[in-house]
């Protein structure tokens, strides 16, 4: 099968696509190749980002307006992907399966509260536009069974990733931090997992505000690597309630987002303390949130961990993960025929395929969910009746037990 995974994380950066094959391997019954043939990331048009960003900042707005966005992303995600596929020279009926994510809105997670997430980008407008039927919204099954909804990447990381000689922690480091724990020689059975916290988003609101808005990122942290680390500033934030609470656990803007970016950023103007100093904190405080999280919740020894997602890029964070994880070899993700910040656009094709295929993908040790189920929502495009046939061939699909990548 063809499947275009899509997604767009809460850096709200822009589109993630990743076209995907995958086919059973003849030689080894349980194992899934998997080709990555092409990957892109398409920027947002700009005053979409401003839209949602906005949107996630005010925690308010107009029922109209809610609607109208909604339709709006999808047309982004609808757009993006049909003018990916006419570069990658692949016509409509080529591809099986549009996989999106959409764009998280809000993830509420708030004690007391009825466990809800909310991501747009309507997957009808996504179907209708490139003629692909689409899944959409994975999370939402997990939560209907008492979950999470998130981390969503358990089963793929658990899949790919295990090894017999080895603990691995897979950390995506995208605007929030999620890791995956595999200790050596199990599978998806022993995976835990759970939101580490801030990943990017508190270096990208510093970024911003020192900049003025020139910068929407720290470029290779070149920003923090010119400043000193505050302890003081540090010790504060990472008092947050959130660092300390037992897995299954997830977050988002709605708890470090802009305001608690600000807040750090005025505690520390008031301390006299430099730009540079403050994105040299808001950096420590995504590095030191995950190595706690580590030894607060992770296996004893971890020997390898690999970073997905754009954090993978900022070398000062890399290097300030490495010096609070000693016992660990901190690398970027980088499988052969899978680059790291491609990893997330795969694994949502990786997730429509199990639902087409009726094979559940959440992980209840890691969402928290009761049962297994089979995650997303199916949209009709126009090679439904042919994708329904073809599956229909596929009766009795084995449930994929190892990920091998084709390259
Ligand atoms: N060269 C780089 N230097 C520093 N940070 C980077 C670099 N490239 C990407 N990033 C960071 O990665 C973020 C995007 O990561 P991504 O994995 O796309 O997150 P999300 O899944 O939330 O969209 C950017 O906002 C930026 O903070
Ligand atoms: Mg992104």
């Amino acid at each position: 099968m063809h499947i275009l995974g899509m997604n767009s994380g809460t850096s709200v950066d822009g589109i993630d696509m990743a076209l995907c094959e995958f086919q059973p391997d003849p030689g080894e019954q349980g194992t899934l190749l998997l080709h990555l043939l092409a990957y892109k990331e398409q920027p947002y048009p700009a005053e979409l980002c401003q839209q949602i960003l906005h949107l996630c900042h005010e925690k308010t707005c107009r029922l109209d307006e809610l609607t109208e966005l909604n339709f709006a992303i999808g047309d982004a995600f609808g757009t993006a992907a049909a003018g990916f596929l006419l570069e990658q020279k692949l016509a409509a009926r080529e591809v099986d399966l549009i996989a999106s994510h959409g764009q998280t809105i809000y993830h509420l997670v708030e004690a007391g509260r009825r466990l809800s997430t909310l991501q747009l980008g309507e997957p009808s407008v996504i179907a209708y536009q490139t003629g692909v039927t689409t899944i959409a919204d994975f999370r939402v099954a997990d939560m209907a069974a008492g979950g999470q909804g998130a981390p969503l990447s358990s089963l793929f990381d658990a899949l790919l990733s295990s090894r017999a000689s080895a603990t691995r922690a897979l950390q995506n480091i995208g605007g929030i931090g999620n890791v995956t724990f595999l200790p050596a020689g199990t599978g998806p059975d022993a995976a835990s997992a759970f939101d580490t916290g801030p990943g990017n988003v508190l270096i990208d609101y510093g970024a911003r505000h020192f900049s003025h808005g020139a910068l929407a990122y720290d470029r290779d942290g070149e920003l923090a690597r010119a400043g000193e680390v505050d302890a003081e500033l540090l010790a504060n934030a990472l008092a947050h309630a959130y660092f300390r609470q037992s897995p299954p656990k997830t977050t988002g803007r709605e708890l470090f987002g802009d305001a608690f970016a600000s807040e750090i950023i005025t505690r520390g103007e008031r301390r006299q303390l430099r730009p540079a100093d403050i994105m040299a904190t808001l950096t420590a405080i995504t590095a030191q949130s995950i190595a706690s999280a580590y030894q607060q919740f992770g296996p004893a020894q971890i020997d390898e961990v690999l970073i997905s997602g754009g954090g993978a890029y900022n070398p000062t964070l890399m290097e300030m993960l490495q010096a609070a994880l000693p016992a660990s070899k901190v690398v970027r993700f980088a499988e052969p025929g899978l680059p790291a910040e491609a990893k997330e656009a795969v694994l949502f094709a990786l997730l429509a395929h199990e639902t087409i295929h009726g094979h559940p993908a959440n992980l209840p040790r890691c969402t928290g969910a009761s049962q297994a189920v089979v995650l997303g929502k199916v949209v009709p495009g126009a090679n439904y009746q042919a994708l329904t046939q073809f599956i229909c061939t596929q009766q009795n699909y084995p449930l994929v037990q190892r990920l091998r990548l084709r390259t």
